[in-house]
């Protein structure tokens, strides 16, 4: 079987930035085709295609989805996201510091771990030992195509999610009122479709970004002089709203390398750029990341090519999408997984444990990931 990233590769060189697949799709992969397409009001996402998908549970509807996302904006403002970290910092020093060490880690295991507890106190305003078990339970099942009795069992766990999620929106309606569901119920959405918004983000906030830490943790191992340095800040730093700006470089040069998300699809819905209304669009954040006609030394991990004034070129940079439907979460995870890698690097060395294979999936991540730690 063709691995469907050699599949896109080869369609991509077969092409001039803008290649027919053939049946009404398009591979994009010019940068600034990427970013004008991608950018576009017409570039609509089909958040039916896939049942089963995580975020195809979004409110009922685009227009409650595309309000809500407007009315979550105040959890993510700087402020907002600089106040969190010391809670950030404080999940992951619960969770970090008990790895086995000297020991050897499932990086996919333990980076799920500690990303999920930090999401859900993010969003929730406090942590809950229910819903990480029930998100991953969910997300399995889910995976990439879902036999007819894993369908089953699939909308049974998204029953449990969705009551988990609920009982949740409810707490926080008697409680503190401290998280997304405050937010939103404070701007007049109902419990219902609170409870989806913050389901579609509890799912959306749990594989991809424990995968973009797996890889950095993955680059850091390989790459022991930008480990010591970037160990060397995060200790002289210990303040979790400290400004890491090598621990950051470090997370989006993994991003950059290892986008988790890997494609993206988009159908136009109404013609732009020379393509008909009805087009089907792929555009592939790894193909983009690893072009060499903008990038010096695409395959190589170089975290020091993100220094304070550069800025990649449009469309040539990804990780969390663009235009109307980007990931909403980009900022707070951005900060988040620095300070996560940062309590990491302070308590543990990282020394590659066998090689892990990448997978062109539902998502591109290091399959049997396993790090040998030692003290610090
Ligand atoms: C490094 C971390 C992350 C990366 C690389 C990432 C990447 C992405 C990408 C590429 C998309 C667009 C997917 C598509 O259109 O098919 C997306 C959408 C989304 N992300 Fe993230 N994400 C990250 C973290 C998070 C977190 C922490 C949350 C929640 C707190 C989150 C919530 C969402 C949601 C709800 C959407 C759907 C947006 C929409 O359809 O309007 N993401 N993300």
């Amino acid at each position: 079987m063709t691995d469907p990233l050699d599949a896109l590769a080869s369609a991509a060189r077969s092409g001039d930035g803008v290649t027919r697949l053939g049946r009404g799709a398009w591979l994009v992969t010019d940068p600034a085709e990427t970013e004008r397409l991608l950018a576009s009001r017409d570039a609509v996402t089909g958040r039916t295609d896939r049942p089963t998908a995580p975020t195809s549970w979004g409110p009922d509807g685009p227009a409650t989805w595309m309000a809500v996302r407007r009315a979550m904006r105040p959890l993510f403002t700087t402020a907002r996201i600089t106040a969190s970290l010391p809670v950030v910092a404080e999940q992951a020093g619960g969770i970090v510091p008990g790895w086995p060490s000297p020991g050897v880690v499932d990086v996919g295991d333990e980076t799920v771990r500690v990303v999920s507890a930090v999401n859900t106190r993010h969003l929730l305003g406090g942590p809950s030992r229910v819903l990480p078990p029930l998100l991953e339970r969910e997300l399995l099942l889910a995976g990439p195509r879902p036999t007819p009795f894993r369908r089953h069992r699939l909308r049974r766990a998204q029953r449990a999610t969705y009551d988990a999620v609920r009982d949740a929106v409810r707490d926080d309606v008697r409680g503190p009122r401290a998280g997304l569901p405050a937010v939103l119920l404070g701007q007049g959405f109902d419990e219902h479709a609170v409870t989806l918004a913050l389901r579609a983000m509890l799912l959306s906030g749990h594989h991809v970004p424990a995968t973009a830490l797996a890889w950095a943790l993955h680059e850091l191992s390989t790459h022991p002089d930008v480990q010591r340095d970037a160990r060397a800040e995060a200790t002289a730093h210990p303040d979790p709203t400290a400004d890491l700006p090598l621990c950051r470089a470090v997370i989006r040069e993994a991003l950059r390398l290892h986008p988790p998300v890997w494609r993206l699809r988009r159908r136009l819905a109404a013609p732009a750029r020379g393509l008909p209304a009805g087009a089907d669009l792929l555009f592939s954040p790894y193909l983009n990341h690893r072009d060499p006609g903008t990038w010096s030394e695409p395959a190589e991990f170089r975290p020091r090519r993100w220094s304070a004034d550069f800025r990649p070129a449009p469309g040539s940079y990804l990780p969390f999408a663009l235009g109307p439907r980007t990931c909403p979460a980009s900022h707070p995870a951005l900060a988040q997984l620095t300070v996560v890698l940062a309590t990491v690097l302070r308590t543990h060395h990282l020394v590659p444990h066998g090689s892990p294979t990448p997978t062109f999936d539902v998502l591109h991540a290091p399959r049997r990931l396993r790090l040998r730690l030692l003290p610090v």
